[in-house]
């Protein structure tokens, strides 16, 4: 198979593409990525020696390159890029109408015109908007997102909908939970807090710490896509998580714990706007059609990441200081990569 991803050198999408290679070592991958401060190429070291990896700079937005990387022979597409911060999105939404709006359409626009078999696109719980306490959202459930995030996956969920229904166009879209992992730029809860306990700075709690995600290891997340990749019906939804939501004070006294360190360090701070109470989904459809299960426990994913985050102290200063940027400079422009290489 040659897929094209888009969004490879952020969290999921790197950690996707390092899984596909151990999993499919024969397959071949595009990955384009307009690297924002999300995307960092020393995620993808390792595939980088890979003479089936290949990398373009770009945005998701630019009909002309989309329609010339699909004309390289692609086989599916996996669809990861997206500006994904919610914090970032009330500060100011633009890039994520854009990215996750209108890139969506760009790239379905092509594969439709082009007659790519297969497009995944990788979408979020976010779009269900909060759940009551003991409720969980089923595929089904009617969108109702909260933040210009959530409501620009929604909308891009809704285009990909209408391609399905007016086009036939095989697309699916994959509804998952908060994830965490090695890799995740240190802005999402986890990796923060992680980082800021390793320096002995506070932990920014918002509002009483009582809202709730359902997370999932990123590893478990990348299985899913993979089974949904090859076995996935076209036009359907899937969900993706643990099902077990945890209120954010109890992630962030278990991960105190396992570094160590003190309550004291936490710190209640104001709440974010229009914050989500609690994320919570049913996953019965993909267990049942596609047999995928989350593997790695909450308790042993955190032992984990934390365990990543502090061997890796080099990638967490570099995320930080911004200089992971240079990157890209050494091992792409000065060797002279270029479209027509690929
Ligand atoms: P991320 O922010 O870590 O990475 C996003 C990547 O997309 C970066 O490499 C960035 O450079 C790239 N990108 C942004 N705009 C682009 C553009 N216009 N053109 C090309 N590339 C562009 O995000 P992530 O956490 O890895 O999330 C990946 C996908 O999974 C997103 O679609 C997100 O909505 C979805 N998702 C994330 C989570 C989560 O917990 N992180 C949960 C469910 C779904
Ligand atoms: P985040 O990782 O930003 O993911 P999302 O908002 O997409 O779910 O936040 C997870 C939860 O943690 C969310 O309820 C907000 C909260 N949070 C904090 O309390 N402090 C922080 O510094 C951050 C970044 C998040």
């Amino acid at each position: 198979m040659r897929l094209l991803v888009t969004g490879g050198a952020g969290f999921i999408g790197s950690n996707f593409i390092r899984f596909l290679f151990r999993l499919h070592p024969d397959y071949r991958v595009l990955n384009l990525d307009k690297l924002t401060y999300a995307g960092n190429l020393a995620n993808l070291s390792e595939a980088e020696t890979s003479p089936n990896y290949s990398f373009q700079k770009g945005d998701i937005c630019d009909a002309g390159l989309v329609e010339r990387l699909m004309r390289t022979g692609i086989d599916a597409v996996v669809h990861f890029a997206a500006e994904s911060h919610v914090d970032r999105s009330i500060a100011g939404a633009r890039a994520f109408i854009e990215t996750n709006v209108l890139g969506t359409y760009t790239l379905l626009d092509a594969a439709r015109r082009l007659k790519i078999p297969r497009f995944v696109h990788v979408s979020t719980d976010e779009v269900y908007g909060s759940m009551a306490p003991g409720e969980s959202a089923t595929e089904q459930t009617p969108l109702a997102p909260n933040s210009p995030y959530g409501s620009s996956k929604a909308a891009s969920d809704l285009v990909v909908r209408s391609f399905w229904k007016t086009f036939q166009f095989p697309a699916i879209i994959t509804r998952a939970s908060n994830n965490y992992g090695p890799h995740q730029f240190p802005e999402k809860l986890i990796p923060l807090m992680i980082t800021n306990a390793l320096e002995g700075k506070k932990l920014p709690v918002y509002g009483d710490g009582m809202n709730e995600r359902d997370w999932i290891y990123v590893e478990d997340h990348c299985r899913a896509i993979d089974r949904v990749l090859h076995d996935g019906r076209p036009g359907e939804i899937y969900n993706i998580g643990s099902g077990k939501p945890s209120p954010n004070l109890e992630i962030v006294r278990r991960l105190l714990q396992i570094l160590g360190k003190s309550d004291d360090l936490i710190e209640f701070v104001a709440d974010r706007p229009g914050h989500d109470r609690r994320y919570a989904l049913a996953t019965g459809k993909i267990t049942s059609e596609l047999g995928w299960e989350p593997e790695v426990d909450l308790a042993t994913g955190l032992v984990k990441t934390v365990e990543w985050y502090r061997d890796h102290s080099d990638w967490v200063q570099k995320a930080k200081s911004g200089e992971y940027r240079e990157y890209y400079d050494r091992f792409y422009v000065n060797r002279g990569t270029s479209l027509s290489q690929i």
